[in-house]
């Protein structure tokens, strides 16, 4: 019985934490290879592409200030010389890298 008891808290526990922890981790996942080379792993836009792009830090006032529209909309239109993922990621992925990235903070 106790044994059992024991066993199903350890799977809930294990539910618990491995659902949020798995749609971060996509996220997580499409960020590194497709966005760290310029906005850096940490979003402080701090590699050699970043810097010489003039990538803002992500966790800057300017785009605190953007709405998670916008961050939707730059990520799958591009600005400047950032370049434009439609197509290359889903709708649903860029939803996760917006959030993603107001989590790097
Ligand atoms: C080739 C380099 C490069 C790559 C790769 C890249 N970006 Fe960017 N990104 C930029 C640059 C440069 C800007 C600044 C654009 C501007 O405002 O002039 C930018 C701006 C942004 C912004 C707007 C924030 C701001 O500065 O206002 C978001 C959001 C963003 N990128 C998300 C992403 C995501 C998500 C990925 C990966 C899917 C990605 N970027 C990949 C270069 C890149």
């Amino acid at each position: 019985m106790t044994q059992r008891l024991r066993m199903a808290s350890v799977i809930l526990l294990a539910a618990t934490i491995a659902a949020p922890a798995l749609a971060q981790g996509d996220a997580a996942a499409v960020y590194k290879s497709k966005c760290a080379m310029c906005h850096g792993a940490d979003g402080k836009g701090d590699t050699p592409v970043g810097k010489k792009m003039g990538v803002r830090d992500f966790h800057s006032p300017d785009v605190a200030k953007e709405s998670d529209q916008q961050l939707f909309d730059i990520t799958q239109n591009g600005k400047a010389k950032m370049p434009g993922y439609k197509g290359k990621v889903t709708d649903d992925e860029i939803k996760g890298l917006v959030k993603y990235i107001r989590s790097l903070k």
